[in-house]
């Protein structure tokens, strides 16, 4: 495993893309941030069409005003580092080779906002990481891009801190993790309030995902209507996909929004893929007769996981091992979710063992869509998806499986 002894941040691997990927220097969006409006940056950001790149596709614009809009003399910027999805890498790839481009994008939201911090929740497993990026802010505190009156704009104040998340999946989730900075159990918080009004401390807040915040750095320099250039009119810019399983070249891709899923295939080296998991193990997980939708807002929403599965894999096998993380997972603290999943694993391990009749399996379908509506947060609200898509997806597979399904009616 990687160390901090190991890594050089900001050393770029031979990396192509139209807008993350492309050429930046560190303060660039700084410096123009600072010669800009609050309003006009807005104004960009709304040209831009950016929708936050964690999974949601909240619009980034509207977020930030309505925190920038929020009467409070302290307000924080949040960079959700804790990528926990299964499947999910890009961060990481941003967070070493890219720092630049995160760190910038916080402190022009901390402008914009009106925040004096940013805090970075860093996943616990990326604790290597945890050296090199202080290292890197205290260069920027050198360079006056951190600090006070940020390269000489009186009055304006901001740093960055790094907090090392636990280890809880669910943390991933915005108020979980508000609620595990402020030293309390992560759990989730209803919602509303949302975190733009009382996030962490009770504070106006802004939670955004690390690609997102590289995002902004980009559009602050080149303009809103040049990243609304990419991508579809629905679905503006590029995306970052962690792409893993069965394929020749695995690894973290840009693509414009749009982009087919059989063309990511190619681009990867995917031969005999049989099923894509589109959205890390909470997402919905496709056959080969939809490889020709494509990876948008419009049609796939994703945080940009793409694991792929080819012909030889047990897709039964896929879906038990997503379902044992999510029983794992689960914080608990409702019940559709905490029974839910555990209900849904047994399931799945009747149908191991060839258990089960279709009435039952149908129920506990019609179970996942309710679990879909009613949990509290996103875990419960997204863990049913490869359950349901599998087994609807690959049922011939599933239901034929020679082990007799004797019992099944
Ligand atoms: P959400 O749609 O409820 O909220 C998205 C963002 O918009 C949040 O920051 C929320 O505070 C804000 N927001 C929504 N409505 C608002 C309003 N009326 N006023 C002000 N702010 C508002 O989605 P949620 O529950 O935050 O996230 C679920 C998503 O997370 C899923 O779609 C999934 O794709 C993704 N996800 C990402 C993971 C990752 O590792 N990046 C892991 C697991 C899930
Ligand atoms: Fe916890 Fe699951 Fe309920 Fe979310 S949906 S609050 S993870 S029990």
């Amino acid at each position: 495993m990687e160390n901090h002894l190991t890594i050089k941040l900001g050393e770029k691997k031979d990396r192509k893309g139209p807008v993350i990927f492309s050429e930046y220097k560190r303060g660039d969006a700084i410096r123009k941030a600072l010669s800009m409006s609050r309003e006009d940056i807005l104004f960009e950001l709304k040209d831009s069409k950016l929708k936050g790149r964690g999974g949601a596709g909240f619009p980034t614009s509207t977020k930030w005003m309505l925190t920038a809009a929020a009467k409070s003399e302290k307000k924080f910027i949040i960079c959700n580092a804790d990528e926990g999805e299964p499947g999910t890498f890009k961060d990481r790839v941003l967070l070493m080779e890219y720092p630049e481009l995160v760190f910038d994008g916080m402190v022009v939201g901390g402008y914009t906002i009106g925040a004096q911090l940013g805090i970075v929740y860093l996943r616990g497993e990326y604790e290597y990481l945890l050296k090199p990026l202080e290292d890197y802010l205290e260069e920027m505190r050198k360079d006056k891009l951190l600090g006070k009156n940020i390269l000489g704009k009186e009055g304006f104040d901001f740093d960055i801190e790094i907090v090392l998340g636990s280890g809880a999946y669910v943390c991933g989730e915005e108020t979980a993790l508000i609620e595990s900075l402020e030293g309390h159990r992560g759990e989730p918080r209803n919602r509303p309030p949302y975190p733009i009004n009382t996030g962490f401390l009770g504070r106006p807040t802004s939670v955004n995902n690390v690609e997102t915040l590289a995002a902004v750095s980009h559009i602050v320099v080149k303009g809103g209507k040049w990243f609304a250039k990419y991508g579809t009119d629905k679905s503006s810019g590029s995306k970052l996909f962690s792409v893993s399983g069965d394929c020749e070249k695995p690894g973290v891709y840009e693509l414009p929004w749009g982009t087919k899923v059989s063309e990511l295939l190619e681009l990867v080296g995917a031969k005999n893929a049989k099923a894509v998991q589109i959205g890390g193990a909470s997402g919905h997980c496709i056959p080969k007769s939809q490889f020709g939708r494509t990876l948008a807002y419009e049609d796939i929403p994703t945080g940009g996981s793409v694991m792929i599965f080819n012909e030889n894999r047990d897709m039964l096998k896929v879906l038990k091992n997503f379902m044992e993380f999510f029983v794992d997972e689960s914080c608990g603290q409702c019940t559709p979710c905490r029974i839910g999943n555990v209900k849904l694993l047994e399931g799945v391990e009747m149908i191991e063992k060839g258990n089960y009749t279709f009435a039952h399996i149908n129920k506990l379908k019609d179970l996942g869509r309710t679990m879909q509506l009613a949990s509290k947060c996103g875990l419960g609200q997204s863990s049913p998806n490869p359950f349901i898509s599998i087994l609807e997806n690959f049922k011939d597979e599933i239901f034929n499986r020679g082990n007799g399904g004797r019992n099944g009616r």
